[in-house]
C-alpha cells in the first residue's frame, strides 16, 4: 500500500484531486467509483476547480456510486444521487446519464442489487474507487462481518453509523434503517483504489488497516489484500499514545 500521510485535510483534498484529474488524462472515459459522506468533499470541490481551470472534457467520465440508502427518492437532499449531482454533476454540468447510483426505491431491491452489479460489469468494471471509511471501518456500507465475498446487497445500517450520519438529517429517525451497498468483492475487483482517512475519530479504522492483517471485523482491512491501493490519511488519524497513559 502506498501511504501519503499529510497534515491537513486540504492537503488531503489536493492530492486526491490531482490523482484523479491524472486518471483522467490517461483515461478520458474513466470509471470512477464514488464516495459519498464528509471525507471526500473536498475532493470533489477540488477536482472541480481543477477541471475548469485546465479546461479537461470530462463528459465520457462515468461514476459509479458506492451506495444509497433504501426509502429516499433521488431528489432528497440526503439521497447519495442528490449528494453526487450536487458535488460533480451539477457544478461541471455533466450528462447524468454518466452517473451510476442505486435505486434505492426499487419494488424488488434483490433484483436491483443483481442490476446494479451488471450495469458496473458492463461499463468494464471501476478504474479508480475513491473510498471513505466507517469509525467502524466500514466501506461502503459494507459493516463488520460482512463477507468478504459479498457482491452488491441490501444491509441493515448499524446504529453507529445511522448514529454517525444523524448529523446529515434533522433527527435520528429520518436516517435510514436500510441501504443498498456494493460488496467487498465488488469493490476488490477495481483496478485502483483511493482511500481518504481524516479526524481521530477514523484511528482505530487506520490502525487496524495499517497492521496490514485482514479482519472481517474491519472490513477496511481487506484492502491490504488489493494489489494498487493508495491511502491518503491526515495526521490527526492516527491513534495518538497520549490515550495510553489512561490505561
Ligand atoms: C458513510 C458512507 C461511506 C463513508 C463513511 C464515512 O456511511 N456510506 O461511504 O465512507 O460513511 O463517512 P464520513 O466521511 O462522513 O466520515
Amino acid at each position: 500500500m502506498n501511504v501519503v500521510t499529510v497534515k491537513t485535510k486540504e492537503e488531503m483534498s489536493a492530492t486526491a484531486s490531482k490523482l484523479i484529474v491524472d486518471k483522467l488524462r490517461q483515461k478520458p472515459e474513466l470509471v470512477l467509483g464514488v464516495a459519498t459522506g464528509g471525507t471526500p468533499i473536498g475532493t470533489y470541490e477540488e477536482f472541480v476547480d481543477r477541471v475548469k481551470q485546465e479546461e479537461l472534457d470530462v463528459s465520457s467520465m462515468r461514476t459509479v456510486n458506492l451506495d444509497e440508502y433504501v426509502g429516499l427518492p433521488r431528489d432528497h437532499e440526503e439521497s447519495y444521487w442528490h449528494y453526487i449531482y450536487t458535488h460533480l454533476y451539477k457544478p461541471l454540468k455533466l450528462p447524468v446519464e454518466n452517473a451510476f447510483v442505486p435505486d434505492g426505491l426499487s419494488r424488488d431491491l434483490e433484483a436491483e442489487c443483481n442490476r446494479y452489479e451488471e450495469a458496473i460489469e458492463s461499463l468494464g468494471g471501476v478504474d479508480l474507487q475513491l473510498l471513505g471509511v466507517g469509525r467502524n471501518g466500514h466501506i461502503g456500507f459494507n459493516e463488520p462481518g460482512t463477507p468478504m465475498d459479498s457482491r452488491t446487497h441490501v444491509v441493515e445500517l448499524t446504529e453507529s453509523t445511522r448514529q454517525a450520519n444523524a448529523r446529515f438529517f434533522n433527527d435520528i429517525e429520518e436516517v435510514p434503517t436500510q441501504a443498498i451497498t456494493v460488496g467487498i468483492s465488488t469493490i476488490m475487483k477495481s483496478r485502483s483504489i483511493l482511500l481518504l482517512a481524516s479526524g481521530q475519530e477514523k484511528c482505530a479504522a487506520v490502525e487496524a488497516l495499517l497492521d496490514g492483517k485482514v479482519d472481517i471485523e474491519w472490513p477496511v482491512t481487506i484492502l491490504n489484500g488489493h494489489p494498487d491501493v493508495t491511502l491518503i490519511v491526515t495526521e490527526d488519524a492516527y491513534c495518538s499514545d497520549k490515550e495510553d497513559d489512561h490505561a
